[in-house]
């Protein structure tokens, strides 16, 4: 099978890695693909979010599977535009992607499907938002309605700083969805999906604040560990119940099948299972570690999904290992990433057992010599029978890397891996 994965991040990088390990893919192509990704695909240097070079490429490589990666190109209509030329694509249309390129549609998705969620104020004015803070109280959730690369959301108690994001994404021409504060542990699934039918992964869960201790500004995603050996039993085929399959009925009976991955980001309250987010694609980090896990190959399922088969395919099959990855990002991330500093140490960070590092934002400079090109510049992960062998593995890859001015947190997976409950605070 030939495949042409779209995108650039450490999550196409996972992705490439799991398709260059099944033995059915015989040619990886990537578009544009990062230099971690070019040891196992040919690159092709083109505009990710241009359905029509991206249509043309796969029928250029005679591609039998796209896979798109991020939801950019899927929000501008990439997966519509090879699917129009005739090529399996793994990714929604831009209609079924609006579950994750307007937090309002999703949320109206959700209330017709009755998917337990947040109750959400759509916001046009600034004093509405404020409106909608006071009717809810602290903590303040504030979303930008529109994609926002992971930065769109606020959550505070500080109501200056809740109705000072509302108000810059009013001024530039975005609406705000303001929400009801969902508390308890957050966990993320992702759930293939082929128009009708759902096949779950193994949930995981991700780190979105900067800081050690769940401090500092909200990131894409700082690291991210499976399995998760506190959530409820049952929880993956509630969801599945409750939450994924309602959805892509309604999908599929307003005209507009979901066919990719929806990424249900939920949160698992005291009062029960809510969906704090969705999105139309596989998360970033989460999918470091879940696909690290799968045992299955990935192409075969993910040509099934593009080709409406998922009720056909066998029981996904995971290995026992656990995963954890640490986002190692640069200097100033969220705020203002510095590019341009020299990378080292990733060989030695490779050469640790059950250790491999993902590109994320790396690139060549003019000499040849990898460099630092973005926010989240690598994604380190440790596999283990244990979280905690899982981690340390993971923390030993992040020891050989040499990225000055670069942060990572220390406290990925620490309280699971330490047995912690954390459905009990
Ligand atoms: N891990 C968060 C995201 O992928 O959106």
């Amino acid at each position: 099978m030939i495949v042409l994965l779209v995108g650039s991040g450490a999550r196409e990088h996972a992705l490439a890695r799991a398709l260059h390990l099944d033995p059915s893919v015989t040619q990886l192509h990537a578009a544009p693909g990062n230099p971690g990704i070019g040891d196992l695909a040919t690159l092709h240097a083109i505009d990710q979010n241009d359905g029509a070079s991206v249509a043309s490429l796969a029928a250029l490589v005679r591609a039998d599977l796209v896979v798109v990666g991020p939801e950019a190109p899927l929000v501008a209509g990439v997966a519509d535009a090879v699917r129009a030329a005739g090529i399996p694509v793994f990714g929604p249309s831009a209609e079924a992607a609006m579950l994750e390129g307007s937090k309002a549609f999703a949320k109206e998705i959700m209330a017709a499907a009755d998917v337990p969620t947040a109750a959400p104020r759509v916001c046009d004015t600034a004093d509405e938002v404020a409106a909608a803070l006071d009717e809810f109280g602290a903590p303040h959730v504030v979303k930008d309605d529109g994609l926002a690369a992971g930065k769109g959301v606020v959550v505070t108690s500080d109501r200056a700083e809740a109705l000072a994001h509302g108000a810059a994404v009013i001024d530039a021409g975005g609406r705000v969805v303001v929400e009801d504060f969902l508390d308890g542990p957050e966990v993320s699934l992702f759930c293939l999906c082929d128009g009708s039918t759902v096949v779950p992964l193994q949930p995981a869960q991700d780190f979105k604040r900067a800081l050690d201790a769940d401090a500092g500004p909200n990131t894409g995603g700082m690291g991210a560990y499976s399995p998760l050996p506190w959530a409820p039993e049952g929880l993956v085929d509630e969801v599945v119940r409750t939450v994924a399959q309602p959805t892509v009925d309604e999908m599929a009976r307003r005209g507009t099948p979901f066919v990719g991955v929806l990424y249900c980001g939920l949160a698992l309250t005291s009062k029960g299972t809510r969906v704090v987010e969705f999105n139309a694609r596989f998360g970033d980090p989460e999918t470091q570690v879940v696909l690290a896990r799968l045992a299955t190959p990935l192409a075969g399922v993910l040509l099934a999904a593009a080709e409406g088969r998922l009720a056909d395919i066998p029981p996904l099959e995971w290995k026992d290992d656990a995963a954890v990855t640490v986002v190692v990002a640069s200097h100033g991330y969220p705020a203002s990433a510095r590019t341009g500093d020299p990378i080292t140490g990733l060989r030695d960070a490779n050469h640790e057992t059950d250790v491999h590092v993902l590109h994320a934002g790396t690139a060549f400079d003019d000499q040849g010599a990898l460099v630092s090109a973005g926010g989240r510049v690598l994604s380190v992960v440790g596999e283990g029978p244990t979280l905690a062998d899982a981690r340390a593995r993971a923390y030993a890859g992040v020891g050989h890397v040499v990225l000055e001015g670069s942060h990572h947190r220390t406290d990925i997976a620490a309280r699971a891996a330490a047995g912690e409950n954390l459905l009990e605070g």
